[in-house]
């Protein structure tokens, strides 16, 4: 694979794979020393135009990981803020020999746009309300490990997924349903009407704006943040009730299923739409999610950049 830029154009084939990768790479994370000369001598930059604490700190682990060097472009340190173009600023990095680009931008496309301007290879680290693929296959990971089901092309079969609050904004919850379902799982979203997305109804999901009614049976409750600054006007008039509606309280946790997971992709938004404490929880993966995240990111560094044999990456 030359790039990550979507789930759609890595198709279920290519989640399987980089899934039984990722299972090599907590192997490898787990040894005293957790470095394999895997990306020796490749240099990989992450270019984040938009903030960012897991995705950044956790690429940049997985590439030390693989032993590949890292830059990290200062978005505002840099050139760009003497008016240097997104083309110019892709252009003159790559001229410097760089084999990939992690790249987080506000604009949806981006990643598609800059993968004309250079050789190296893009990784989408979140473009606008687009794609967030590595967060959707860190997912896909967390869920089936917690409920230690084998990397295959139905892994998620049988499972019924909430996918909760500010969908429209989401490129979280955009990903997450391809690959979920591309993996046999079945999704509701849950939200107001005015954050849902105006195509709603042509995404392979059941939706509905009560919570109450799908809480007690599901098998995953993925919460989302409000994306405020996403948002050009007031989509919520109310922030209380939206909490009180669309909120992960006490009352809704208690009637979870026993072996139900709760997620965040992060940052979570306390008193928002997390009422609980995730620490409180019977079920709360939110950690290992984080955790995972660079499992995974080594899974696609190596199979963007790395030989096609993984025996390299031992
Ligand atoms: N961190 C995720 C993203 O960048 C989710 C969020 O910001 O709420 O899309
Ligand atoms: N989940 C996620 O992408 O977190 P960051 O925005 O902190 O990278």
């Amino acid at each position: 694979m030359k790039h990550l830029r979507g789930i759609p154009e890595l198709g279920v084939e290519g989640i399987v794979r980089i899934l039984n990768l990722a299972d090599h790479m907590v192997e490898v994370n787990r040894r005293p020393v957790p470095k394999v000369p895997a990306l020796v001598g490749r240099t990989v930059v992450s270019l984040f135009f938009e903030d960012s604490t897991r995705t950044r700190i956790s690429f940049e682990t997985a590439a030390k990981r693989l032993s590949a060097d890292i830059m990290t472009f200062s978005v505002s340190t840099s050139s760009v803020n003497k008016g240097e173009s997104l083309r110019d600023t892709i252009e003159t990095v790559s001229a410097m020999g760089v084999a990939a680009f992690i790249v987080r931008h506000k604009t949806s496309g981006v990643p598609w746009q800059v993968s004309q301007w250079t050789d190296a290879s893009i990784i989408n680290a979140g473009d606008g309300w687009h794609q967030h693929p590595t967060q959707a296959l860190l997912d896909c990971h967390t869920i089936r490990t917690e409920l230690g089901r084998p990397a295959t092309e139905d892994c998620l079969a049988g499972l019924r997924i909430a996918i909760v609050g500010d969908v429209r904004h989401s490129r979280v919850a955009r990903s997450d349903i391809q690959a979920f379902t591309a993996l046999g799982a079945r999704v509701v979203v849950v939200a107001p009407r005015t954050l849902l997305p105006p195509e709603v109804h042509t995404w392979p999901v059941e939706v509905t704006s009560d919570l109450d009614s799908v809480v007690a049976d599901v098998d995953v409750v993925y919460m989302l943040r409000m994306q405020r600054e996403r948002m050009s006007e007031a989509l919520v008039p109310d922030l209380g009730e939206y909490s009180n509606r669309f909120g992960l309280d006490h009352a809704r946790a208690a009637r979870l299923r026993d072996e139900c997971l709760v997620m965040h992709p992060g940052p979570m938004n306390r008193g928002v739409e997390m009422l609980v404490d995730p620490a409180d929880l019977r079920r709360s993966v939110v950690t290992r999610q984080v955790s995972n995240g660079v499992a995974v990111r080594m899974a696609v560094l190596f199979d963007v950049l790395g030989d096609t044999n993984p025996e390299v990456a031992s």
